[in-house]
């Protein structure tokens, strides 16, 4: 394996430079030294220093191979605009920017989200201008600080008019929003990464939503006392929709006990994969309350449905497409993933004017992300191709959907995703998915249940407390009482909280 070393001296920021490093290389191995001001090295050698001469602070980055000097960089603290005065996230960004720069030159990439690694980045735009910075100084900071390139810039403002509505102090933390996870799946797909299981038997489904109800039930009584008034309902997976009506009617009940559903602007329901959805099965999700479904194509390339194990053709995508129109759902979702194995620039072209024959009312596109390391087969030198490719395919979906009247509404980024690119939701005007917005950019208490469940708890200022629940069946279904009882925690018992 490729390894490179750094050196790093007047800082140890080594997880900052070793996320910059993943942006160019996902299959370089690294080790940090700490050191004076020499090195011997026969390899690939990154020096980093950190000085501060009292006045400003000067970083500079050398990338050296078998001690000689491929390239250098220098930036100095006076040439930093951040959207916050942060001394420690100065120095860091500091240290990534020298470090970025002769990445850049090394791999000859120019990553569109310069040196940003997050997931939320428009959360970025909303920070600098809750601390009171204008349009203009937050677009210099993405430009000059962050090294964000101009088109992807243009994008986050766009996404930001449309999330604007929804960023209200006063009202986001009044508000929560429920999620329930149904870890189980018809067949794997190659590609993902969520936990779920396949083949599950009825009664082992049964015995999970029996702990499942039990977590709603004593989530929704915990969110009433604190006085949170539900704003949306997510069921999803997994894939939600192998379940039947019967299991569907548990969950729901229990909901129903608390909530008329009429009354919940969002109630979301994952039933993803068309090979588990019948018309009964659509007639009865919408008569229990269900008024958003997502219908996933992910292709409608044939031979790649194949490939990755989706066990559907592109035709039953359309079929039960057409019929959850038919059923009355007439808001509806579909996923799309970029950079799937084989594809070129025509298959996601074609994928993407079929579904939007379809007219579904928000799509959302992935950029394939890498789930294990061991499957990150590629070289260096393929990155640029990746970023090349990728960009092709977000060009042509981008120009697609805008041609079509959908708008961009909310976007994240993720590791190890294909061309260090994002994930995006396209929608038709004014049927953008509350939850979506809420979540990426951590506008709303999340109080999530099931497996592998993550919830977020907003306190009184602003801060998000996450709360991740057990990934493992047999340790979600034993200890509840104790996910349950760290939820009551975090809810009620600081002085801080909501
Ligand atoms: C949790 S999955 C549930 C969707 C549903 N079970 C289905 O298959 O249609 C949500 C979405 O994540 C996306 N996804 C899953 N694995 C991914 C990966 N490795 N890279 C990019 N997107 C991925 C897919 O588009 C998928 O529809
Ligand atoms: S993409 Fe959907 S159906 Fe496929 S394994 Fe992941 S969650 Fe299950």
């Amino acid at each position: 394996m490729k390894m490179l070393t750094f050196y790093f001296s007047g800082h140890n920021f080594e997880y900052e430079a070793r996320n910059d490093l993943r942006i160019f290389d996902l299959n370089i191995g690294y080790e940090v030294k700490l050191s004076g001001k020499s090195y011997n090295d026969t390899g690939l050698a990154m020096v980093s220093v950190l000085n501060d001469d009292g006045n400003s602070l000067v970083s500079t980055a050398c990338l050296y191979l078998k001690d000689q000097l491929l390239f250098r960089a220098k930036y100095e603290s006076d040439e930093i605009f951040l959207e916050s005065a942060d001394s420690k996230r100065l120095k860091k960004i500091l240290v990534v920017k020298s470090i970025h720069s002769v990445l850049k030159r090394y791999y000859g990439v120019n990553p569109e989200y310069g040196i940003l690694t997050g997931v939320r980045v428009v959360k970025i735009l909303i920070t600098a201008l809750k601390h009171g910075k204008t349009k203009k100084e937050t677009t210099k900071i993405l430009k000059d600080t962050y090294e964000v390139l101009p088109e992807k810039i243009d994008l986050l403002w766009e996404v930001l008019d449309i999330e604007r509505k929804y960023v209200n102090e006063e009202e986001n933390k009044q508000n929560y929003n429920l999620y329930a996870g149904i870890p189980f799946c018809p067949s794997k797909c190659s590609y993902c990464s969520f936990t779920s299981y396949t083949g599950a038997k009825e009664a082992k489904i049964d015995k999970y939503i029996d702990v499942l109800v039990y977590e709603i039930e004593e989530t929704i009584k915990m969110a009433l006392r604190r006085g949170l008034k539900l704003h949306t309902l997510y069921i999803g997976g997994g894939t939600p929709s192998v379940l039947n009506e019967r299991q569907i009617s548990v969950i729901f009940d229990c909901i129903k006990k608390y909530y008329d559903l009429a009354e919940i602007k969002e109630v979301m329901f994952e039933a993803g994969r068309p090979d588990t959805l019948t018309e009964e099965k659509l007639m009865f999700l919408k008569e229990i309350g269900v008024n958003r479904i997502s219908i996933n194509p992910q292709t409608m390339n044939e031979r790649t449905l194949e490939t990755v194990g989706r066990k559907h053709s592109s035709k039953d995508i359309v079929n039960k497409y057409n019929l959850a129109r038919k059923t009355g759902f007439d808001w509806i979702n579909t996923d799309i993933i970029l950079g799937l194995p084989g594809e070129d620039e025509a298959d996601v072209n074609y994928t993407i004017r079929e579904i939007i024959k379809l007219r579904p009312e928000n799509i959302t596109v992935h950029s394939l992300a890498y789930k294990a390391k061991s499957e990150l087969t590629r070289q260096s030198e393929e990155l640029r191709k990746d970023y090349d490719l990728i960009r092709k395919m977000y060009e042509t979906v981008k120009k697609e959907c805008i041609g079509s009247g959908y708008i961009p509404y909310y976007m994240y980024r993720q590791k190890n995703i294909k061309g260090n690119s994002e994930n995006i939701g396209y929608t038709l005007p004014e049927m953008e998915s509350l939850y979506n917005i809420v979540i990426i950019e951590e506008l709303e208490t999340i109080l999530a249940c099931g497996l592998g469940a993550s919830s977020k708890i907003m306190k009184q200022d602003g801060r998000h407390v996450p709360i991740r629940n057990f990934k493992s069946l047999e340790e979600y279904e034993g200890r509840i009482k104790e996910i349950l009882q760290n939820k009551k925690r975090l809810l009620f018992d600081e002085k801080e909280i909501i």
